[in-house]
């Protein structure tokens, strides 16, 4: 099992779940983290720690598709190991429903 970033988690980035993980295993894409799934130990630390609550463990159901996002995108983008300043207006995009497609239009981007 793993955890995974979902959908909460775009144009918001709250950062908190950088600085409690123990094995730096989140990445940044340009709207939101994603989990390597092969890196997370499953402790489950970071999962609380989300303003957004958007991060979940892999065995909820229709998880999978995000289980696959995050595998894919954290084979390209880049590791983040401390917290970044989240965006100004990450509170505006807090409650908003299926931000990946109202924002992307799609529900498979090639960046996030
Ligand atoms: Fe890191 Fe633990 Fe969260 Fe996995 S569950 S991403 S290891 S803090
Ligand atoms: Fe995203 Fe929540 Fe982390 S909004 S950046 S998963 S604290």
């Amino acid at each position: 099992m793993t955890y995974v970033v979902t959908d909460n988690c775009i144009r918001c980035k709250y950062m908190d779940c950088v600085s409690v993980c123990p094995v730096d295993c989140f990445y940044e894409g340009q709207h939101m983290l994603v989990i390597n799934p092969d890196e997370c130990i499953d402790c489950g630390v970071c999962e609380p720690e989300c303003p957004a609550s958007a991060i979940k463990p892999d065995n909820e159901p229709g998880i999978e598709p995000w289980r696959e996002l995050n595998a894919r995108m954290a084979a390209i983008l880049p590791q983040i190991t401390e917290a970044k300043a989240p965006p100004p207006d990450r509170e505006t995009w807090r409650d908003v429903p299926d931000k990946l497609l109202s924002v992307y239009g799609t529900a498979t981007p090639e960046t996030v």
